[in-house]
């Protein structure tokens, strides 16, 4: 991590240097750690995340006409579009999530007023954390108060997915964004993401600690192996649709009617499909052991789903599965797996509380020595979803 974290009274004076005046309010929104459930999302599947104490934070003023200035405090750049004629970026990509917010929301038949809005961050970027959910949903949150409506939390993750999907062109699932708007402080979010359905679900207030771990290898071919991924899945569900019509996504599948499929399939897509399913029903394990206060067994659900990730669905890396194997190797460590799509980006460990200094220095050696990289930990607690941060007692 090497940005500060500013507070928002720091943001609403640097936006006074920068736009002349004081903005109207400072809102903020969560990146997100995934406890376990990575995969599922497009599958209909559970997924169990939680926001982060890490943020994007956005100091916002309306304008009278329909330009929207922009400047980030990350890369120290200005940028603006107007309203009318919203064209994706070729140079500075970080616009092209406000963009996409503005865009999506005038689609859906939301008259916007124009905007100056300063924009900082913690969200480490490209590690898997989310920071590009962060800023969509933060943006969608100033749009909407410049502009003078409000969303529901739900309607706006939809949103922010839009924008990820139409505009910014991934085509993720609803995790990301949904965490961001629904997270809750001291809890990790059970989502259906078929039905949308979610229930807080409570960790422990004393004794674990989560740790994310950054490998610090940037996530490179994500994009394209996560298409790649999704089209495996679907072709599994088109396979399985002859045996059974009903299944309209992996979700629908129990891992015994995968294996009487089994031989209608490559073997590289029976693994794809197995990832999923028992991905699926470790979520359901884990949230209940959670539930129950059984935090052992829900440390060996994680790690049960890394080596399905790593072995099955193939998005690990030599660098997550070194970090993986070091956690693991401390007797402090409940369970410890990648979070996030793979291919570089952080890990996720749940460890006794007064370890945590030992296994920053015990995994940080260990990584090194396999790697030859730098590790970054964060010890993190849940945070609350987005909202309005400036001025106090604002909603
Ligand atoms: C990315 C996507 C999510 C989800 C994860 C993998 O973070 O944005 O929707 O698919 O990968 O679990």
């Amino acid at each position: 991590m090497t940005q500060q974290r500013g507070t928002a009274e720091t943001l609403a004076m640097t936006f006074e240097e920068r736009f002349e005046g004081a903005p109207d309010v400072v809102v903020r929104a969560p990146g997100r750690v995934n406890l376990i459930g990575e995969h599922t999302d497009y599958n209909d599947g559970y997924v169990l995340p939680a926001a982060i104490d890490y943020d994007v934070t956005i100091a916002c003023r309306a304008r009278s006409d329909r330009t929207v200035r922009l400047y980030s405090a990350l890369f120290g750049e200005r940028a603006s579009f107007r309203l009318d004629r919203i064209g994706k970026a070729r140079t500075q990509g970080w616009t092209n999530y406000v963009r996409g917010i503005a865009a999506i929301l005038q689609a859906s038949g939301h008259a916007l007023a124009g905007m100056d809005a300063l924009i900082a961050g913690t969200v480490p970027l490209s590690s898997g954390l989310s920071s590009s959910a962060a800023l969509e949903t933060a943006a969608c949150l100033a749009f909407e108060i410049s502009s003078g409506f409000r969303l529901g939390p739900v309607e706006r993750a939809l949103v922010a997915q839009r924008a990820e999907r139409e505009f910014v062109g991934v085509q993720c699932g609803i995790m990301d964004q949904f965490i961001a708007c629904l997270g809750r402080a001291d809890h990790a979010l059970f989502i259906d993401t078929r039905s949308l359905a979610y229930e807080p679900t409570p960790l422990p207030e004393q004794g674990v600690a989560l740790i994310i771990g950054n490998t610090n290898k940037q996530r490179g071919l994500v994009d394209s192996e996560y298409n790649t991924r999704r089209a495996e899945c679907e072709e599994a569900v088109r396979v399985l649709q002859l045996a059974n019509p009903n299944v309209q996504a992996l979700r629908d599948v129990s891992l015994s009617e995968l294996d009487a499929a089994r031989y209608r399939l490559s073997e590289r897509t029976y693994r794809r499909a197995r990832h999923v399913i028992t991905e699926n029903d470790r979520v359901l394990a884990s949230v209940r052991a959670l539930r129950e206060g059984r935090i052992a067994e829900f440390g060996r659900w994680m790690n049960d789903s890394h080596d399905s990730l790593r072995d099955d669905y193939e998005v690990s890396c030599a660098e997550l599965d070194a970090m993986v194997e070091a956690a693991r190797g401390l007797p402090e460590t409940f369970g410890s797996r990648m979070t996030g799509a793979g291919f570089g980006g952080c890990t996720v460990s749940l460890v006794a509380s007064d370890a945590v200094p030992r296994f920053m220095e015990r995994v940080g050696e260990a990584y090194k020595a396999a790697t030859g990289r730098t590790a970054t930990f964060y010890a993190c607690r849940a945070a609350d979803g987005a909202k309005v941060v400036w001025p106090a007692g604002r909603e």
